[in-house]
């Protein structure tokens, strides 16, 4: 049978618990210490994945244990080391393909480094997460009634693989896209050299609460590791696509806005009965679309480099969520800090967007002269 690796982290302390009940109690800077110390380990074996053509693959989740800022933090070429030894782990075991995932696809070049280092294929899952984005806020924008053609969208890590790829796609759907992260000379570069390409009319900024606080879809796919989405600054009615691992979106507004939707923009459900005997936080049978396209390809006997570096191949996009839908992969229902959106939430959420609009417009009326 056909075998996939795919290399997973905690995103959390909570996470850490998971991966290792034993280390509760114990100090945040004694697991951090722990950590750094701890090499690439066999995490699990997942079984079950069946396509819909009817063929079985079975695959591995290799532990890379660290916290996404000490990815960010410890020396850079101590970190690759640690990486590339868990895709060689993966090609031990016998692995055609080994996906990375969370920060382990974005500290350094995001993949070719790793390649060049192991003799399997490698790849980040970016363009099925891409894809899976894309599905997810249309989605969340058809249940809130945002109207594509004249609705304003702000990608929060527009100059990233993800990012960028998702705002190209965005651009011609939607009438402005503001393409917001940290460093104004590339979101420059970058929508400068977009513009041309695209229907909706571009904008980039660093001053990402402006941004949000003008857009009706929300696009956040950073590498930051702690919040960027505040529930102030979210315009009534707005969607959020949430696809940054750690999350973006503040925890805060889960309770203190009611009047907008948050999905998490990169669930899968798995077709077949997979077990993959490791609980990483979401419902059973579903996986991260990074882990899905690792999958797909393997499904698919595609053993290739695939979503590699920094730039994104929109034909792969396209390419990837054909594969998948012709195996039985498609987003999972919708799911926000930690527990589904039922459809009485989506209800809820589309009245009380609808009211704030409402005595924002009577606020403003009141205010005229
Ligand atoms: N849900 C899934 O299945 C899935 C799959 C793959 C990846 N992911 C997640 O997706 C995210 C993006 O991955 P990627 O490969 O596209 O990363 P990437 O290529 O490194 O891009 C990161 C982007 O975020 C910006 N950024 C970084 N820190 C920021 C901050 N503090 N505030 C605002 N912007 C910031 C960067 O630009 P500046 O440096 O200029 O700010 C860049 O635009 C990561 O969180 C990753 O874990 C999720």
């Amino acid at each position: 049978m056909r075998k996939f690796g795919f290399i997973i982290h905690p995103l959390s302390y909570d996470d850490v618990l998971r991966y290792e009940p034993k280390a509760a109690g114990k100090g945040t800077p004694l697991i951090r210490k722990i950590l750094e110390w701890m090499p690439a380990y066999v995490v699990s074996e997942v079984t079950g994945v069946r396509s819909r053509t009817g063929e079985e693959i079975m695959g591995y989740f290799i532990g890379v244990p660290l916290m996404p800022d000490q990815f960010l933090e410890l020396p850079r070429a101590e970190v690759m080391d640690r990486i590339i030894r868990g895709a060689n782990i993966a090609a031990e075991l016998g692995c055609g393909i080994v996906g990375l995932g969370g920060f382990t696809a974005v500290v350094g070049d995001g993949g070719p480094t790793v390649a060049e280092n192991t003799t399997i294929a490698v790849t980040s899952g970016n363009s099925y997460t891409i894809a899976a984005a894309m599905q997810s806020l249309f989605r969340g924008a058809r249940e809130m009634d945002v109207d594509l053609q004249t609705a304003h969208a702000v990608v929060i890590g527009a100059t990233g693989s993800i990012g960028s790829a998702c705002a190209r796609i965005l651009a011609d759907k939607v009438a402005h896209v503001t393409l917001a992260a940290r460093n104004a000379t590339r979101l420059g570069k970058l929508t400068h050299a977009m513009q041309p390409h695209v229907r909706a009319k571009l904008g980039w900024t660093v001053d990402i609460p402006d941004a949000v606080r003008h857009a009706d879809l929300v696009l956040t796919a950073t590498a930051a590791t702690s919040s960027v989405v505040e529930p102030e600054d979210l315009k009534a009615g707005a969607v959020v696509c949430e696809v940054s691992l750690p999350h973006d979106v503040s925890r805060r507004v889960a309770t203190e806005r009611d009047d907008v939707l948050v999905t998490e923009g990169g669930n899968i459900k798995v077709p077949g009965d997979v077990d993959f005997h490791f609980d990483f936080g979401l419902p059973p049978k579903t996986s991260l679309a990074c882990m899905a396209e690792t999958m797909i390809l393997t499904l698919e006997n595609r053993m290739v480099n695939y979503s590699l570096g920094r730039g994104v191949n929109l034909d792969k996009v396209l390419e990837i969520e054909r594969l998948a839908e012709k195996h039985g992969f498609e987003v999972a229902g919708m799911r926000a800090f930690d527990k589904e959106v039922t459809p009485e939430m989506i209800v809820r959420t589309r009245e009380r967007a609808r009211a704030a609009r409402i005595a924002e417009t009577e606020a403003a009326g009141v205010a005229l002269p």
